[in-house]
């Protein structure tokens, strides 16, 4: 019998998909015990996870009968893929099947910080009447700039060349023929900095992106843009984003990622009411749409990896 581990919230139909061969066990709180996965995890032969689980070397290392990480989502900061590569453990990743979510998450916090929505509706809900004196903009006409040109970026795209928006990108990996095929310009990343009214990140976290936008950074921007990060905490220096903010160097910000999660007390005791920013607990991947979509594809790919895995 095959045992599986899934340690966080899953879609309860796509569990049926699962072979009633695998004995499967479902904890959807599970992650936070550090401890029973510690204890636990060398039972299973396959393990399901969103990105809480935090799938370490020291975890990994007591995961002796591990053949299979299925990821309900897309990002693998939260695995040590190297560990796994290593030692023969198939990573699964539900690339793809969150990004039509993310990609209009985008779309509608750029025309929200555009548009200043919150700061209009708390002041009309006050029985203010803000009708000049909060100005607005449209997003038609403006200079996107993308950093990071994978699937989420390419949705963001499709989407929002309905509003006759220019977009330049910033993806070293990523050729300047197949930007062009999308109609997008390769750039630097000094270049976004000094040309983007939207900057809108979709890289992983790692070494060459930890902290990419800092206090230097900021200071390079000359549209006074408005940032949103759905990609990962810790891209964004968070002290930095806000230091930027008073000082008039961005005009708004989204942050649906942060690098505590959930977001740190000190961060938010800094953010007030009549600031252009919105704030989400990582949401934006995670529609009741995409859930059933990760939650399915990675079931049939849990069954077809173990059909075709040879013990
Ligand atoms: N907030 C959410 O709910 C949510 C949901 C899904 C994905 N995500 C995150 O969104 C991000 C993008 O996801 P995706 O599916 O588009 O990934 P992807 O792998 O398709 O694209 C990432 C792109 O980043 C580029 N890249 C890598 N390192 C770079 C660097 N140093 N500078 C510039 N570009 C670099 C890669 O070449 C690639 O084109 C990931 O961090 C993922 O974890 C968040």
């Amino acid at each position: 019998m095959i045992n599986i581990l899934i340690t966080e919230f899953i879609d309860p139909e796509a569990l049926k998909i699962l072979s009633k061969d695998f004995n499967v066990i479902y904890k959807k709180d599970i992650w936070e015990n550090s401890d029973y996965l510690k204890k636990e995890i060398n039972k299973f032969e396959g393990i399901i996870v969103r990105n809480k689980t935090n799938l370490n070397q020291s975890i990994l290392e007591k995961a002796e009968n591990l053949k299979y990480i299925g990821r309900l989502g897309v990002g693998l900061d939260n695995i040590d893929t190297e560990y796994c590569k290593k030692n023969n453990i198939f990573v699964q990743p539900a690339t793809g099947m969150n990004a039509d979510s993310v990609a209009e998450y985008v779309i509608s916090s750029s025309l929200s910080l555009l548009k200043k929505t919150k700061l209009i509706n708390a002041k009309t809900q006050n029985g203010q009447w803000p009708r000049t004196s909060i100005a607005t903009n449209e997003l038609k006409g403006k200079i996107l700039g993308l950093i990071g040109f994978g699937d989420i970026a390419k949705k963001v795209l499709k989407l929002i060349n309905a509003f006759e928006v220019t977009t330049i990108s910033f993806d070293p990996f990523i050729t300047s023929q197949e930007m062009e095929e999308h109609n997008v310009k390769k750039v630097t990343f000094e270049n976004i900095l000094s040309l983007a009214d939207i900057i809108s990140i979709h890289v992983p976290l790692n070494n060459e992106t930890k902290y990419l936008f800092d206090k230097k950074t900021f200071q390079k921007m000359n549209n006074k843009p408005i940032i949103i990060n759905s990609s990962r905490g810790g891209i964004i220096n968070e002290t930095d984003i806000l230091e930027a903010y008073k000082n008039n160097y961005i005009s708004g910000f989204a942050l649906d990622v942060y690098e505590h999660e959930p977001v740190n007390k000190i961060f938010l005791k800094n953010i007030t009411n009549d600031m252009n920013c919105i704030l989400s607990p990582h949401i934006a991947g995670v529609t009741e749409e995409s859930n059933t979509r990760v939650s399915e594809f990675i079931m049939n790919k849990t069954n077809e990896f173990f059909s075709n895995f040879k013990f």
